[in-house]
């Protein structure tokens, strides 16, 4: 599977607040070539960006690491664009009617698997910076796109609310961690890690509280 990544620049909004931000958008492409099939994670932002992206490949569906307004509010308009479904954990439910009302959606749920070609995305359920996170492991490619689960660095926020911080780190410890450890991290935002390189920071996580 090819894993094509690239960042788009627009507003988070939660609680009466508004931040700038830049997203990683990810493409997952069963077979490299322009007649390949794709899922799309996290369409955010710049709907021309993502088609321009995606070119003449097939989409499969958009898949969505949680429902906060910049990962998931362009996702309705880029899956009826395609014709295809969006793919989301009811966990979010709320805070999907906050940006996208009652646009329909295909639920997650933690286990699940989504097939490209021969190849496989695992749906993981990681509640904490919301209730219904998901991250995606790709085995074939080791590899593991995290959402806001889990940053270079530490876990995904937790001061906002539908967050809670005991229950990220129960996520990163019970289901993030017991990946395997060579297994590259693809986040939300910012830069890659790997699995080892976090876990061993989990303890300096609880410490300091975020
Ligand atoms: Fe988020």
């Amino acid at each position: 599977m090819q894993i094509e990544q690239f960042v788009t620049a627009g507003k988070f909004r939660l609680d009466g607040g508004e931040w700038d931000v830049e997203n990683n958008v990810y493409v997952l492409a069963a077979t490299p070539g322009a007649d390949a099939e794709v899922y799309i994670v996290d369409p955010a932002h710049d709907a021309a960006e993502v088609y321009r992206r995606v070119g003449d490949r097939r989409v499969r569906g958009v898949i969505l690491t949680h429902a906060h307004n910049d990962h998931c509010e362009l996702a309705p308009e880029v899956a009826t664009h395609y014709g295809v479904d969006v793919y989301l954990h009811p966990g979010d439910q709320e805070l999907w009617e906050e940006s996208n009302g009652s646009a329909p959606y295909q639920p997650l749920a933690h286990g699940q698997t989504l097939h490209l070609g021969e190849e496989e995305i695992t749906v993981l359920h990681t509640p904490g910076h919301s209730p219904g996170c998901v991250v995606l492991s790709i085995p074939s490619e080791a590899a593991l796109l995290s959402g806001d689960t889990l940053f270079n660095g530490g876990p995904g926020a937790t001061g906002r609310k539908y967050s809670d911080f005991d229950t990220i780190i129960n996520s990163l410890r019970e289901v993030v961690f017991a990946l395997p450890a060579d297994y590259r991290v693809l986040p939300g935002h910012g830069d890659s890690t790997t699995i080892s390189a976090e876990s061993a920071r989990l303890d300096e996580y609880i410490a300091r509280g975020y």
